[in-house]
């Protein structure tokens, strides 16, 4: 994967204040937290969420609503940022999600948002999947990029910052099945307009 290390503390600080300042984002963001919230609430989710990849904590004080959260993040800066600034998560670790140094079915919940587009290979994706399955008792709430036709187009005519995997509905459905999870299920943010797709999986019994 290919993505921009923070260098520091301050780094990941600009990086929280500024992502999500213009209006469309502001709109987006507040989508995808609606989405989440109405998931938790709808299925009675609670619990210990493992908040995997936390980045800048956009999702710790929404998180915290519904349990103790731990954050974790192959990154030191964000782990560094969730401790020293943030304050909200129970612990905060450097952990690879493909890898987790964490017990198996010792956390209630995992949380994984805006990681799956940045992993470019199969192989890699399915890992993932598998290891939440194992560190989760019950829940994995994955977002992901999928394709549709009016995205499809908006990407060709304007060039993307950064390179971003979108796959299609099927081939994402076969790496959940092969990750052993249950989709529960999938909502789009923004349906036709954007890609990004948030899932609800169940680790009991596969898809
Ligand atoms: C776009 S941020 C997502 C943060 C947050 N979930 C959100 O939606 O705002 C991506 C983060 O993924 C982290 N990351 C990249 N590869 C990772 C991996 N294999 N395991 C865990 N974290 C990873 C990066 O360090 C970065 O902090």
């Amino acid at each position: 994967m290919a993505y921009k290390k923070w260098k520091d503390v301050d780094q990941v600080k600009r990086y929280a204040l500024g992502r999500y300042r213009s209006w469309d984002q502001r709109w987006i963001d507040k989508r995808e937290k609606k989405i989440v919230q109405g998931l938790f609430t709808k299925h009675k989710i609670r619990g210990i969420i493992l908040d995997i990849p936390v980045g800048s904590g956009r999702f710790q004080p929404l998180l915290s609503e519904f349990g103790d959260v731990l954050s974790a993040d192959l990154g030191y800066m964000p782990v560094l940022y969730q401790k020293e600034r943030v304050g909200i998560c129970c612990g905060s670790i450097n952990a690879n999600a493909g890898q987790i140094p964490l017990q198996t079915n010792s956390v209630d919940i995992i949380f994984c948002f805006r990681l799956f587009q940045h992993m470019h290979k199969r192989k890699e994706r399915v890992a993932i999947l598998r290891e939440f399955k194992r560190v989760s008792k019950s829940w994995v709430v994955v977002s992901c990029y999928l394709s549709s036709v009016l995205h499809n187009i908006h990407r060709r005519i304007i060039q993307q910052p950064s390179r971003i995997t979108i796959l299609k509905k099927r081939e994402f459905k076969a790496e959940i099945n092969e990750g052993g999870l249950k989709l529960i299920e999938m909502t789009s943010v923004v349906p036709g307009l954007h890609a990004n797709r948030i899932c609800l999986f169940s680790t009991k019994g596969s898809a």
